[in-house]
């Protein structure tokens, strides 16, 4: 009775009793990653997700996309001038869904690799965030 309890507490551990194994290969994570949304938070071209990233001591924003069905992460900066490039909260994309656009001057940058693809951030990129998808959601490496 006592193992029941806690089970359906779910205060077990994942890996500590065979019960729970299969809640942890269901939704592994890995060491050094952290969630930033459920996958279906992420349509396909549709609205972008915001995060913060800590780097080099600052707190930088941050958004995932979806394209061509895989999620890509960026720092929310700008390659012209260091400003964040969504128009209203999550927009990124352009009214095409082409293009990752600047909201400021119309930079445009590629969905796949953050390269610069038209207006005022000739040769900039984005900033690529390592992200990948397990169970569900969305993960952020933060390490290695
Ligand atoms: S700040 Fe983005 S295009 Fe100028």
């Amino acid at each position: 009775m006592a193992e029941e309890e806690r089970l359906s507490t779910g205060s077990a551990r994942p890996g500590q009793s065979g019960e729970r194994a299969d809640e942890a290969d269901a939704n592994p994570v890995e060491a050094g990653a952290r969630a930033i949304c459920g996958s279906e938070e992420l349509s396909e071209r549709g609205d972008g997700v915001r995060f913060e990233v800590d780097r080099e001591g600052e707190t930088l924003p941050a958004f995932a996309i979806r394209h061509e069905g895989r999620v890509r992460a960026y720092l929310n900066r700008c390659g012209h001038i260091a400003m964040e490039l969504d128009w209203n909260h999550g927009k990124f994309f352009d009214a095409g869904g082409e293009y990752l656009i600047c909201s400021t001057h119309g930079a445009l940058y590629a969905p796949d690799s953050g390269a610069c693809r038209g207006g005022p951030c000739r040769g900039a990129k984005l900033a690529a965030l390592d992200v990948f998808e397990s169970g569900g959601k969305v993960y952020l490496k933060t390490e290695g």
